[in-house]
């Protein structure tokens, strides 16, 4: 399976995609882990999305392009990938498709659009905890770890983004919506578009995942 997940912030993308990972055996390349993670090694490209990403805007598509390009020669995404935030713009919707022909991958099975209203995403957003070193995600309320504020699995310490704010989040929000539309129209023309209805809970939205692509999840 050759999969993108589309949706605002808090939707749900990186949540599903790591369930979506371990069923199926394929690759999760998220595109805002791959930045967070250069931003964390304080290298130039992670300086540099740094300002960008606590502005709530978006990094620049060749920027993006980049991390996709040396991330999915990667040998586990030989067998399917699953994109977590990208494509966000037509232009990288565009430059995927030409990337997956020109390094003779087969081109995409699904785009999964993960539909949910603003306010809700609030909620989501503001009281999400992360363990960066694997990407697990937990929830206050939602999805709690078994002890607060730690891992499950590791025990180490859970951190905020530091996006993961109100106004940080509006502005998100906001990029989301300019940006989104046609890249939907574009994969819609493409009938590979599914909508999901992200505002149920974890387990209906996994649910709906399963059958959208007809497997068992
Ligand atoms: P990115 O990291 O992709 O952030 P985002 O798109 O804002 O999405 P989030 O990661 O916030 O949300 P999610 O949908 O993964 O939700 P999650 O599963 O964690 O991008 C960050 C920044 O990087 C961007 O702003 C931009 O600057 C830059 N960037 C990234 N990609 C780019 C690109 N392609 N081009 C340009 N710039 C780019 O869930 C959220 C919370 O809710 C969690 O606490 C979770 O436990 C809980 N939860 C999940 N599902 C449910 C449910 N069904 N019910 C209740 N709670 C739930
Ligand atoms: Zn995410």
């Amino acid at each position: 399976q050759r999969l993108v997940l589309i949706g605002p912030p808090g939707s749900g993308k990186g949540t599903q995609a790591a369930l979506l990972r371990e069923r199926l055996c394929i690759c999760q390349l998220a595109t805002g882990d791959l930045l967070r993670s250069a931003v964390t090694q304080g290298t130039e490209l992670g300086k540099e999305a740094k300002k960008i990403m606590d502005s709530g805007g978006l990094v620049s598509d060749q920027i993006v392009l980049g991390l996709v390009r040396e991330n999915l020669r990667r040998p586990e995404c030989a067998n399917g990938f699953i994109l977590d935030g990208f494509p966000r713009t037509l232009e990288q919707a565009r430059k995927l498709d030409e990337l997956l022909a020109a390094e003779g991958i087969g081109s995409l099975s699904a785009v999964l659009n993960f539909a949910v209203s603003d306010e809700l995403l609030k909620r989501r957003i503001l009281g999400r905890w992360i363990h960066p070193a694997s990407g697990r995600t937990y929830h206050e309320e939602f999805h709690p770890p078994k002890v607060p504020m730690r891992d499950d699995v590791t025990g180490e310490p859970l951190v905020q983004r530091s996006d993961d704010n109100l106004a940080t989040l509006t502005k998100r929000l906001a990029a989301f919506h300019a940006s989104t539309k046609p890249v939907l129209d574009y994969y819609e023309q493409r009938g590979i578009l599914h909508r999901i209805d992200a505002s149920k809970s974890i387990n209906q939205v996994r649910q709906q995942l399963s059958e959208a692509l007809g497997v068992d999840l």
